[in-house]
């Protein structure tokens, strides 16, 4: 690593203020800088942004309540005060300003600023007049002239009130300039984490996907010849299990529509559970749209081993031996590219018919090829999809019921990557990168 705050613990304050969104996108910041992030909120705070998205985001739970204690049963915000290398309160309320400058300690923000010998950074944020106010104007001089503290002063800007004024949250970057300053060079406070705030049990890899819906599909579909007997295939599921899994880590809100698989399905997923194409194809075209018109998900990544072929006429009663058979098969309905071409807003014909959903989900297939992938990248454009990755399932350790893949990612607007021989959750990660990267250009 080589952020500016490696090894830091960075206690971040965050007051009731519309700009308290904003501190998600400074959790991921400061994180990238290398700093470990524990959120303090105030009760007002916790109004404007959820703490599980914070808790989420930085890895571990949020203090929001000056009352409760650790698991432990440490003093959380005494535990931060004692072990951050700096505290930063960003945004802070001119509510905030007062109840600091007076040492009224009564949320875990003010309670940690009191307990701590830390520096402490504020970045006030809030409708103008209010900064200009005398008594905000003395609040600030008290901490910045009587504390010590670092102010990351207001920027003049549109405001939540719709006026333009002098109290816009300042650019994250000088916030985090500020705090980095602040931290100095000298030696990490507290690199015991023993004596740090406990982290999440479970913390998310990298929780670049908090928020996202993305649906995966896995598992061999069944297409039933008669009540006892089917024609099906040898996926397991456990790629689509791997990237559900996957996704859960990072913070997504998965549907896992389940075909037949032989692996444990994660339980914080919402379950599925589909037979043939049919049933898949029924079941993602009923979570596509939302009630207001728009996708309902992000991402849709297509690990399923569809039928290709199904039985055209299958019996109700179970076929009795006798003589040679002939199974009459007809083609199921390609459901990828019928996903796509909605997305897209296309008819059958591939003329433009209705808007595209917005925002436009992402698509990934999934190709099952032996020797070669020669087809890959015709069947990508073929199908509409943004990503499509291509496996040998001929070749030893990839493919069907290994818990390694071999595969080549094909993308509708770069060169065709190949990657090793990994475990399916390694594909599984890297795949999630590339989505991740993927999302926030779409947001850009
Ligand atoms: N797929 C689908 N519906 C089908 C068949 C496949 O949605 N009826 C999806 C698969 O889940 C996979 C992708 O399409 O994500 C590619 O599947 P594959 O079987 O490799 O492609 P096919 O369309 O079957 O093309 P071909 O038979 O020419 O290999």
């Amino acid at each position: 690593m080589s952020g500016r705050l490696d090894g830091r613990l960075v206690g971040l304050g965050i007051t009731g203020s519309i700009a308290a969104y904003k501190a998600a996108e400074l959790i991921r910041l400061l994180r990238a800088e290398g700093a470990e992030v524990q959120v303090l909120l105030t009760p007002s705070a916790a109004r404007f942004v959820a703490p599980l998205t914070l808790a989420a985001l930085s890895g571990h739970p949020v203090d929001g309540d000056i009352l409760d204690l650790l698991p432990d049963g440490r003093i959380g915000h005494v535990v931060i005060a004692d072990s951050a290398d700096v505290l930063v309160v960003a945004p802070a309320t001119a509510h905030w300003l007062g109840a600091m400058a007076n040492g009224l300690a009564a949320d875990p923000v003010t309670a940690a600023c009191l307990a701590t010998a830390a520096p402490v950074v504020v970045a006030p944020a809030m409708d103008g007049e209010m900064y200009a106010h005398p008594a905000t104007r003395a609040n600030v001089a008290r901490l910045r002239e009587g504390f010590g503290y670092t102010i990351v002063e207001p920027e003049l800007g549109p405001l939540a009130s719709g006026q333009v004024g002098l109290g816009r949250l300042a650019e994250l970057s000088r916030i985090v300039d500020a705090v980095v300053a602040a931290a100095g060079d000298g030696p990490v406070r507290a690199p015991d984490p023993a004596a740090r705030p406990p982290r999440l049990a479970v913390e998310p890899r990298d929780a670049d996907l908090v928020g996202r819906r993305i649906v995966v599909t896995a598992g061999g579909t069944a297409e039933p010849i008669d009540p006892v007997r089917f024609i099906g295939n040898r996926s397991t599921g456990r790629m689509g299990v791997a990237i559900a899994e996957a996704a859960l880590d990072r913070g997504a809100a998965v549907t896992l529509i389940a075909a037949n698989v032989s692996v444990a399905l994660p339980e914080a997923a919402e379950i599925v559970r589909v037979e043939s194409t049919g049933q898949l194809r029924a079941a993602l075209l009923d979570r596509l749209v939302g009630p207001d018109g728009a996708a309902a998900f992000d991402v849709l990544v297509m690990a399923a081993a569809v039928a290709d072929f199904r039985p055209v006429a299958p019996t109700d009663v179970k076929l009795v031996r006798g003589g040679p058979m002939t199974l009459e098969l007809e083609p199921t309905p390609d459901i990828l590219a019928e996903v796509a071409r909605i997305a897209h807003g296309l008819d059958a014909t591939g003329a433009r018919t209705r808007d595209p959903l917005q925002p436009r989900p992402v698509l990934i297939g999934f190709a099952a090829e032996t020797g070669s992938f020669d087809r890959a990248a015709d069947k990508l454009r073929r199908k509409g999809v943004d990503l499509l990755v291509a496996n040998d399932v001929g070749e030893p350790g990839s493919g069907f019921g290994t818990d390694t893949n071999r595969v080549t990612v094909y993308a509708a607007d770069s060169e065709p990557e190949a990657w090793p021989l990994v475990s399916k959750r390694e594909v599984a990660d890297r795949l999630l990168d590339r989505l991740a990267r993927r999302l926030a250009d779409r947001a850009g």
